[in-house]
């Protein structure tokens, strides 16, 4: 007899801290109980329990074509006949490098790593070696992995744990991070003049996905280039959730900005574990061996992940997937809206392409203060009657939705009926 969720994860809570290997997923800004995946296909998933879900979180970004894509399970098939590791130089490093410099102007040369967080670290370090200042400008409410500088004021799992920070940061590490509020020109600047010479980067997710998602009110990026120009910081931009999903060129592109360095991770692995950091080849070239910025990785640039990122990016290139999805993402927001004109609820509903999140307060949300007013309780009675009808969402008012290129017509039109009559639970 197989095992239940509810079996595997008192399990799991024996041998694993809280039962799972990263904290949202354990459903307690929700309540509740996590479900395991027996399999995932397309847009959807099964539990071990049968049952059956249309996915709107797709392992947390990365799967954009959805869940086991064939060019890509074929392709990591493939990799793995010819050996799942080496430590050596392989071809798919230089194919997917190229790709990312032909895609990304920004990045002139790229260091492939094993995760985000690995990717925001090694930007870090890489800003305060090249510049040789220490302090860095981060913003309340962006997530950029768990590194020490930057779990300060940090979202996503971070932001519901329970303490406003992480245990185990030092505070002399912590107070060379500056967070200001996200949208804020005047405190961007302040904090300029009040540390001179003294910044060595700003880093931000220029579309902010990790508190809700909200966006930059026009000039706040253009502001944080001018600002890190002028005072020779770098700026950094963490498009680890948005590389490749919200344009060919992440967000950069979107908003014709040109940062110093970028963070990639998410949908450059195809579903494996892969990040990547790039910028101009002067400043990639302080890294070891070429310079004195030191970073590596036993895995990094993995055979069997290089294969799978690479097939997965040059898949949304050949259907121009960014068009499907904008057209998939328009569809839900029509449907979603329709919904939330029925119920008497503060609402308010942000979609940028396939990324999309409905807050359960009256707008405007634009930074980590205003998203903070969701009723968080509503939120929770919404998920589990979205979760108990067959729509998974992210297990937090404070995480954003992602569509597929497999999500069909036909997946959003339930979804969006699923959606209403959970509104309509939540809201009474
Ligand atoms: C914007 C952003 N940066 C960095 C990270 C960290 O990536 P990883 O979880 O792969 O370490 C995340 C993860 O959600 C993220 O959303």
């Amino acid at each position: 007899m197989r095992n239940s969720s509810s079996e595997l994860f008192a399990k799991a809570q024996r041998v694993i801290p809280g039962g799972v290997n990263s904290p949202v997923r354990a459903f307690r800004s929700v309540g509740g109980e996590p479900f395991f995946v027996d399999r995932a296909a397309g847009a959807h998933i099964w539990d071990v329990d049968g049952r059956e879900y249309i996915d709107y979180v797709g392992t947390w970004g990365p799967a954009i074509l959805g869940h086991a894509p064939r060019v890509v399970i074929d392709a990591v098939r493939d990799a793995a006949a010819r050996g799942v590791s080496f430590g050596i130089p392989n071809p798919y490093e230089v194919e997917i490098a190229e790709l990312i410099c032909r895609w990304v102007p920004s990045i002139e040369k790229v260091r492939m790593v094993n995760s985000g967080t690995e990717a925001t670290m090694s930007c870090i370090r890489l800003a305060r070696g090249c510049t040789g200042r220490d302090k860095v400008i981060k913003f309340e409410g962006c997530y950029h992995g768990h590194v020490d500088s930057l779990l300060v004021h940090a979202g996503s799992g971070a932001l519901t744990h329970g303490r406003a920070d992480s245990a185990g940061v030092p505070e002399k590490l912590a107070g060379m991070t500056i967070a200001l509020p996200f949208n804020d020109c005047e405190a961007v600047r302040a904090a300029f003049q009040n540390n001179r010479g003294e910044i060595a980067a700003v880093i931000v997710e220029p579309i902010p996905a990790n508190a809700g998602l909200y966006f930059a009110q026009p000039g706040f990026l253009e502001l944080l280039r001018e600002q890190c120009t002028a005072h020779g910081a770098l700026l950094i931009f963490d498009e680890v959730m948005t590389g490749f999903r919200v344009a060919r060129g992440g967000a950069q592109e979107l908003y014709a900005i040109t940062p110093d360095l970028t963070a990639l991770g998410k949908v450059i692995g195809g579903g494996l574990p892969v990040g990547a950091f790039g910028g101009r080849a002067e400043m990639m070239d302080q890294l070891s061996p070429e310079g004195p910025v030191y970073q590596a990785g036993t895995l990094s640039g993995n055979p069997l992940a290089m294969a799978a990122g690479l097939a997965q990016l040059r898949e949304l290139e050949r259907i121009d997937g960014w068009k499907l999805l904008e057209q998939l993402g328009a569809s839900l927001e029509n449907a979603i809206r329709e919904a939330v004109r029925e119920v008497d609820l503060p609402l308010t509903f942000h979609r940028i392409g396939s990324m999309f999140c409905l807050f359960f307060t009256h707008g405007p949300v634009t930074d980590l203060a205003t998203a903070k007013r969701s009723d968080t309780q509503a939120f929770a009675r919404f998920f589990h009657e979205c979760l108990r009808r067959g729509v998974y969402l992210a297990p937090s008012q404070f995480e954003t939705g992602f569509i597929s290129t497999a999500h069909t017509e036909q997946d959003l039109d339930r979804t969006a009926e699923i959606m209403r009559d959970a509104l309509r639970v939540a809201c009474r």
